[in-house]
């Protein structure tokens, strides 16, 4: 591979994200993977995703190489392997094409430190030491909901527990938003996306770290979401283009908020039971919901979280913030999935470490009443 064209990157803040956006954007790629650099490309895209779309028509006379090789929920020696790629290549550019895992897989081997026990200081640091040269990165998502194109975080599982790079750096140049992509996406992918969408909306609502911006992008995102899932078999051209463009504006709202205790009780269930992210987000949702709004309604609670649930609630469409968790159980049952965890292999006997992991995440902290060990393995055995 041809060396890489030497640039001083201006600082993340300065450079914003070009995002090209609508129907047929992908077709930009050559152009937009031109002017980012000269020389050769690594491109991060899964194997289906390569059969799946005219990558290799897209990128003619470009000298590419292609790196597929992650499982379901990469895993950091996937990381560190497709970091030591880049280190070896020296690509120009580095392209990551598919779902949140490509994408993240692809923040990570352009930022990820090469060496084992640096990336893991990198993946508990606040901020972490990224690697110092780092090629321009592409993105262009084929799902919608995790809104990893926008994001300045990129996760990966570290001895089976969910860890993340997060890092202004970390964040892509350009982006390419195209909902003919979603096209192609398969329908219980979509589905989960969608459900990690309307998850983080929801928990970015609701998060401590939430902004009057943050709060703006998580709500106008959710109708993009509430629409897709009420249309995913067969949507139509404009409910793929509202929901690719929710999928960015939810990442951007999750950006700056982060998530909250329903993504820290979804990993373990992706980790130790292979429950899709989105879904897992969702199923922890409809325990979650309910509690936070009795704790809403407690004596002394915060006004605004109260209200922010209502806010939640109306952007669903809802009646109310009490029907927020049966919302959530009952789009994941029309999105064709069980809501009960036992479904999913989940016992009680694994209940307290799934909450053990859960509380011991940043994420949950960042909730709007906080969580205890003992209520939470409660609500999760009404639901198996
Ligand atoms: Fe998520």
């Amino acid at each position: 591979m041809g060396p890489a064209t030497s640039r001083a990157p201006r600082p993340r803040a300065e450079r914003g994200i070009r995002i090209l956006s609508g129907p047929g954007a992908i077709g930009r790629l050559p152009t937009v993977l031109a002017e980012l650099g000269s020389g050769g490309a690594l491109v991060v895209t899964s194997a289906g995703t390569r059969t799946r779309m005219p990558l290799s028509d897209l990128l003619t006379g470009f000298e590419v190489r292609y790196w597929s090789d992650w499982s379901p929920n990469p895993s950091l020696d996937e990381a560190l392997a497709a970091a030591a790629l880049v280190d070896s290549l020296r690509p120009a550019t580095i392209v990551g094409i598919g779902g949140a895992s490509a994408l993240d897989l692809a923040k990570l081997a352009r930022c990820l430190p090469v060496a084992e026990a640096e990336a893991r200081a990198a993946l508990s640091q606040r901020p972490p030491q990224l690697r110092p040269e780092r090629p321009p990165l592409l993105l262009a998502p084929t799902t919608a909901g995790p809104g990893a194109e926008v994001t300045r975080f990129a996760a990966v599982y570290v001895d089976g527990r969910k860890r993340s790079l997060d890092h202004e750096e970390v964040t892509a140049d350009a982006v390419l938003l195209d909902p003919d992509l979603l096209r192609t996406c398969p329908r219980e992918v979509l589905a989960s996306c969608a459900l990690d969408g309307l998850a983080q909306g929801v928990e970015s609502l609701l998060a401590l770290r939430a902004t009057p911006a943050s709060r703006r992008l998580a709500t106008g995102a959710l109708a993009g979401f509430v629409n897709l899932l009420d249309r995913l078999d067969g949507p139509p051209a404009g409910t793929l283009e509202d929901a690719s463009r929710a999928g960015a504006a939810v990442g951007m709202a999750i950006d700056v908020s982060r998530t909250t205790a329903g993504h820290a009780f979804a990993y373990p269930l992706t980790a130790g039971f292979g429950v899709p992210h989105g879904l897992a987000c969702a199923l922890q949702l409809t325990w979650l919901l309910p509690l936070w709004h009795q704790r809403s309604r407690a004596a002394g609670a915060r006004p605004d979280a109260g209200q922010r649930l209502a806010d939640a609630a109306a952007a669903l469409g809802v009646a109310g913030p009490q029907l927020l968790g049966a919302e959530f159980a009952r789009r994941v049952e029309k999105a064709g999935f069980s809501s009960r965890l036992g479904s999913y292999g989940v016992e009680r006997r694994d209940l307290n470490r799934i909450a053990e992991e859960a509380l011991a995440s940043e994420r949950a902290d960042n909730s709007p009443f906080p969580v205890g060990h003992a209520e939470a393995v409660g609500r999760m055995e009404g639901r198996l």
